[in-house]
């Protein structure tokens, strides 16, 4: 069990803290949500994480922000290397989506992150999936203090996707039984 944390407010007047806190936890829950992993890289140090608060937030220029948790490792190789990238993995992949919940061992030589393999983004030289079906590479413009996260706004530098056209089939988080935030 994690530890109970107080329930945050505001609250509208007169409400029960913890059963407020429940029914804004159930809407926030339900929010449709892509999962992401989100690459970093500043020197040596890379990392991949699971990631599902990345969205586009304008279109000239091309702009995708990522809350990241302040005490994340991601949080620091961001800050320090200016770039990010976003893989967007296969609905049949969802176990990855599992594997970088916490920092990934990099074993540089096999070019691998907790054994799955990656490859180097052409423009920011960020980890992206080798299994992603798509991926958008980033070079930070912007950094706000969120409180608990950072938001990260990145520019979009580089994009790669299969032949063909139309929306691709991409995890999202109903393909899972997971949650985060709330
Ligand atoms: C389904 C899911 C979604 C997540 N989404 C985010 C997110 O949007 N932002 C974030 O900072 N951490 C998110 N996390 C938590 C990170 O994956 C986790 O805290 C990780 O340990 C922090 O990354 P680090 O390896 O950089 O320390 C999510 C975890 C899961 C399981």
């Amino acid at each position: 069990m994690p530890p109970h944390r107080a329930p945050v407010g505001p609250f509208p007047e007169g409400a029960d803290p913890e059963s407020y806190d429940r029914l804004r936890r159930r809407v926030l829950w339900s929010m449709p949500a892509g999962i992401y992993l989100l690459g970093s890289v500043a020197g040596e140090r890379r990392n991949l994480m699971t990631c599902n608060w990345v969205t586009q937030v304008a279109t000239a220029p091309k702009l995708v922000a990522a809350a990241v948790e302040s005490g994340a490792y991601t949080a620091g190789l961001v800050r320090d290397g200016g770039v990010f990238c976003v893989s967007l993995l296969a609905r049949e992949d969802r176990a990855l989506a599992r594997r970088f919940a916490k920092p990934a061992a990099d074993d540089r030589p096999a070019r691998t992150l907790n054994g799955v393999a990656y490859l180097d983004a052409p423009v920011t030289g960020a980890p992206l999936a080798a299994a992603a079906l798509a991926w958008l590479d980033c070079r930070v413009v912007a950094e706000h203090d969120l409180g608990s996260h950072c938001l990260f706004l990145g520019e979009v530098v580089d994009a790669g996707a299969p032949e063909g056209e139309g929306p691709l089939a991409v995890l999202r988080m109903e393909d899972t039984r997971m949650s985060y935030g709330g």
